[in-house]
């Protein structure tokens, strides 16, 4: 991280005699995310806004653009690398194109609850442990938004796994997400999260995966009538800011920012479980069919992914090991 900080420290030298003489302006701290303003995860970036401004609103304002409004997930991780754009929430499949350490988070049915799920998203081991290459990435995670279960939706039932056979699914980024559907016997195509809508609406795809708020905040239940509950995968959204900006400014100052993205996290989480109940309420109100399914022919079917992406992507095997130690502690 050492070249990073001289970067930084240097360019932060030349803003501060650009400036001598005249009135110190705040530093526009921008945030940039997929969802609606109603989404846990804004709801979180209000906290951060609120955490910082508090803090150092004399020296920072913190602007938060929803909606896809700074462009896609893809877009925005490289306005973060070259320190454009300083925070943002991105899912982990998104993450794994740029560190193949991110992938521990697709492979299926890693963790038998979400409460262990959280329990692990949560610790700052496994934080740090994400952040090690943070200079080489260009991004630092500080913390992770829950995303709650991901489950396969369609136009037409899914009532076992051989129904997912000759559909096609939109997935997210990541070769991981590829692997999955093809041990799963699905089609695949990797859409970004904003063009979705007008792929279910275009028959591009059959349907997708994705935890219950996509069928209403997305509005993905125009099209696909049918949820099941195959509850494959587990993928956070990481907070992620950029390494660039994180290492020009003075350390206590960094570390406002660790505490704001706990903060952040914390009302992430409080909203969530009352924001899937919505949804769901929602989501049937619009015609959605909830399905439920033996998991356990979906888990069977997709067992053998293990070992290829072990053997594939070796840069996993660290977290993939805690991954497996934090359910064997805490599983029922
Ligand atoms: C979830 C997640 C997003 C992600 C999206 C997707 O909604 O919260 O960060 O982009 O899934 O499927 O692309």
């Amino acid at each position: 991280m050492k070249i990073i900080r001289y970067i930084s420290l240097v360019i932060l030298s030349a803003l501060i005699l650009c400036t001598a003489g005249t009135v110190q302006a705040k530093t526009v701290v921008a945030i940039a995310h997929t969802h609606e303003e109603s989404h846990p995860d804004h709801q979180g970036f209000l906290a951060f806004k609120d955490y910082v401004e508090k803090k150092a609103g004399d020296r920072y304002e913190v602007q938060i653009y929803a909606n896809n409004a700074s462009g896609s997930n893809e877009d925005v991780i490289d306005l973060i690398k070259s320190g454009t754009i300083q925070f943002m929430a991105i899912s982990t499949a998104n993450l794994e194109p740029h560190n193949k350490k991110y992938a521990v988070f697709s492979l299926p049915y890693l963790f038998s609850s979400e409460e262990i799920y959280e329990k692990f998203i949560t610790d700052p081991a496994i934080i740090e442990e994400l952040a090690e290459e943070n200079d080489k990435d260009g991004f630092t995670p500080l913390a992770a938004f829950t995303a709650g279960t991901r489950s396969f939706y369609a136009k037409t039932p899914i009532k076992s796994v051989k129904d997912l056979e000759g559909k096609r699914f939109r997935i997210q980024s990541g070769k991981t997400n590829k692997d999955l559907m093809y041990y799963f016997g699905a089609n695949d195509i990797t859409i970004s999260f904003g063009e979705v809508y007008k792929a279910l609406k275009n028959n591009i795809v059959d349907g997708a995966e994705n935890n219950e708020l996509a069928l209403v905040d997305q509005k993905h239940g125009e099209f696909c009538k049918y949820y099941t509950y195959d509850r494959h995968q587990m993928c956070p959204d990481m907070l992620v800011g950029s390494s660039l900006f994180l290492y020009s400014i003075p350390e206590e100052d960094f570390d406002m920012f660790k505490k704001a993205a706990i903060e952040a996290q914390k009302v992430e989480f409080g909203r969530w479980k009352k924001s899937i109940e919505d949804a769901k309420k929602k989501a049937k109100e619009m015609g959605v069919t909830f399905i439920d399914v033996d998991v356990h022919e979906f888990q069977e079917k997709v067992k053998p992914i293990y070992e290829d992406v072990l053997k594939n992507n070796p840069q996993i095997k660290s977290l993939y090991e805690k991954a497996r130690a934090f359910d064997k502690k805490y599983a029922k």
